[in-house]
């Protein structure tokens, strides 16, 4: 990937971003989710990160639901429609995994894996890699892992999804390339061996969340805990995952974020549709928390933001026949017509603009956009 070459030698790395379906993939599945499948991952996402920001943190809420909705407590991966490959091990090799915001721990399947989900590229196998350690119950590591215990002395890990998928394995250390000039020696990861669940064929996930065993943190003497993304406008093209700081340049703003434990929050402050600012009532925003996330697919927001916004889009798109709504996509457009939606633009804290690209104002010729239930319920920005 060409643009390797060009940032080779600073403390900047970067990993090429494929959809998952794509003839850029790495590992091109024929099975493809409906868009039902791919809403109903999404919504069971989005359920999971608003009730784990409405408790604080991850472990409290954990400890909680474990006494009321006991099913489903845990992470929600969503429909995971975009991947890295990354190489485990030294010789390396070489994984294609999902890469996850909303949480820390970096697994991939194991061998000798008494239950493995069927995945493309082979499974890791411990014993072929001279760099591999477990990591004993004894080393203050092994309680970074919040669901934890031990076997003949060796960490194991554990993590449920809210989607009822699951990776259970020895919390370990392998050296982690990145790309052909970065390697992260010593990375902690789980190293699964019995994995449930999960949809896809992928060989793992890559947490890139603000907990300590996440990459970024793992990572934070190196990259100074920055990272950016470029998910790929359409299945045939790619994007980028980079670590590190950016070059500088006129083309970037910064807004400031929370200091939140667990995930990435900024503060929206309005929405415009065709260079008008819509009339949403400032307190709409400032009263809520927008958490921006890598695994949702469908931008969520307040209603009465929504409400607005689909009000705006829906008028300045009476050129092009409507269908009906697919579940809570409810602005659709004919399937088969090119759609050249009218530009949408999201205001954040410190005058910062981001006009989005039409992949992010349509989804499957839909508004990519729903309403949450309530207002306090906040937003999630993909
Ligand atoms: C990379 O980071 C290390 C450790 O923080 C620092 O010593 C070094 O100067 C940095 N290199 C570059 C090229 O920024
Ligand atoms: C892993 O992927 C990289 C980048 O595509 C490639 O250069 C390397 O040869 C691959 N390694 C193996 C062992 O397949
Ligand atoms: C893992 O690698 C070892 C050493 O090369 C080999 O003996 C073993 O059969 C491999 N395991 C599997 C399940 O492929
Ligand atoms: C985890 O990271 C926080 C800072 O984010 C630090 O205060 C804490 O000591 C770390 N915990 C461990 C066990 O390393
Ligand atoms: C975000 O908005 C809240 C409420 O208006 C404010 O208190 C906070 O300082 C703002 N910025 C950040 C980074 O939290
Ligand atoms: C709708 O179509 C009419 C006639 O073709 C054209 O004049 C008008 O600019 C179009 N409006 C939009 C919003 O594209």
């Amino acid at each position: 990937f060409f643009l390797n070459f060009l940032i080779s030698g600073s403390n900047r790395t970067l990993l090429a971003v494929t959809h998952r379906h794509g003839p850029c993939s790495p590992i091109p599945s024929k099975t493809r989710p409906t868009l039902g499948e791919i809403l109903r991952q999404d919504q069971l996402r989005v359920n999971y990160l608003q009730q784990v920001a409405s408790h604080g943190s991850r472990e409290t809420r954990v400890q909680e639901s474990q006494t009321s909705v006991p099913a489903k407590l845990g992470f929600a991966l969503g429909s995971a429609e975009y991947v890295v490959t990354v190489g485990y091990g030294t010789p390396e090799q070489n994984q294609t995994v999902d890469f996850d915001t909303g949480s820390d721990i970096s697994w991939i399947q194991c061998q000798p894996c008494p239950a493995c989900y069927p995945q493309q590229e082979n499974y890791f196998n411990a014993s072929q890699s001279s760099s591999y350690a477990s990591i004993p119950c004894s080393s203050p590591e092994c309680s970074l892992s919040f669901q934890h215990a031990c076997s003949n002395s060796t960490c194991i890990y554990g993590v449920t999804y809210g989607d009822g998928s699951s990776t259970v394995g020895y919390l370990s250390r392998e050296t982690l390339t990145l790309s052909p000039s970065d390697k992260v020696s010593g990375f902690i990861f789980g190293c699964g061996q019995s994995n449930k669940h999960f949809i896809g064929k992928l060989a793992g996930l890559m947490g890139l969340g603000r907990g300590n065993l996440s990459l970024v943190s793992q990572t934070s003497q190196k990259f100074g805990n920055v990272f950016s993304y470029c998910l790929p406008p359409t299945e045939s093209s790619a994007g980028y995952l980079t670590f590190g700081e950016p070059a500088p340049s006129a083309a970037i703003s910064y807004t400031p974020m929370h200091t939140d434990p667990t995930f990435y929050v900024v503060n929206l402050t309005a929405i415009s549709v065709g260079g008008q600012q819509l009339a949403i009532q400032p307190s709409v925003f400032s009263s809520a928390m927008f958490i921006l996330d890598s695994g949702t697919v469908i931008t969520r927001l307040p209603p009465s933001a929504y409400q607005v916004l689909r009000s705006a889009f829906q008028s300045s798109m009476m050129n092009y026949t409507m269908r009906k709504s697919s579940g809570i996509l409810d602005t659709c457009y004919d399937e088969n017509v090119d759609i050249k939606p009218a530009p949408v633009a999201l205001h954040f804290e410190g005058n910062v603009t981001l006009n989005l690209d039409d992949s992010g104002i349509l989804f499957d010729n839909c508004l990519a956009f729903a309403g949450n239930k309530k207002d306090s319920d906040g937003g999630i920005i993909v």
